[in-house]
């Protein structure tokens, strides 16, 4: 069974937990990259070890912090990820149809405990639809001038 990439800062380290033991009830592995503390932590950190383990599987992962702000743009910063912050199951349902969504962010400040499993929910289970939208997708990255 895949391998989610989990971590969060000392914002998210609750819903964390409760987002691990919901991919675990379903079969999933999970390899949590931290924070394990209600410690002060700065968050870049955590995506930068995240990403980097999703782009060496070309896996999935979700990250975890207040707004679900500070992880995505970390996380985007990274040429193989596609970091969707996702406040609604329509978010998570058209970032996997159509931009082929890697990494998914949550706000713990943000977004409620039922709602953010159902976003995750869905963003697990929606397949990317391809087509066009793959070549909308090898377009993200900017090429250098000619
Ligand atoms: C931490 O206080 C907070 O800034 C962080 O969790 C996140 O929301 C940053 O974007």
């Amino acid at each position: 069974m895949e391998t989610i990439h989990i971590a969060c800062d000392h914002a998210g380290l609750e819903l964390k937990e409760t987002l691990k033991a919901a991919l675990e009830a379903r079969g999933f592995s999970t390899c949590d990259h931290g924070t394990n503390s209600r410690e002060s932590c700065d968050y870049p950190q955590y995506a930068h070890a995240l990403c980097a383990a999703v782009e060496a599987e070309n896996g999935r992962g979700i990250l975890i912090c207040g707004t679900g702000i500070g992880m995505s743009i970390a996380a985007n910063r990274h040429a193989g990820i596609r970091a969707a912050l996702c406040t609604t199951e329509l978010h998570a349902r058209f970032t996997r149809l159509h931009n082929d969504a890697n990494v998914l962010c949550l706000g713990a400040r943000v977004t409620g405990v039922e709602l953010a499993l159902a976003i995750m929910h869905v963003f697990l289970d929606t397949a990317f639809e391809g087509g066009r939208h793959q070549r909308r997708i090898d377009q993200l990255n900017p090429q250098p001038a000619r």
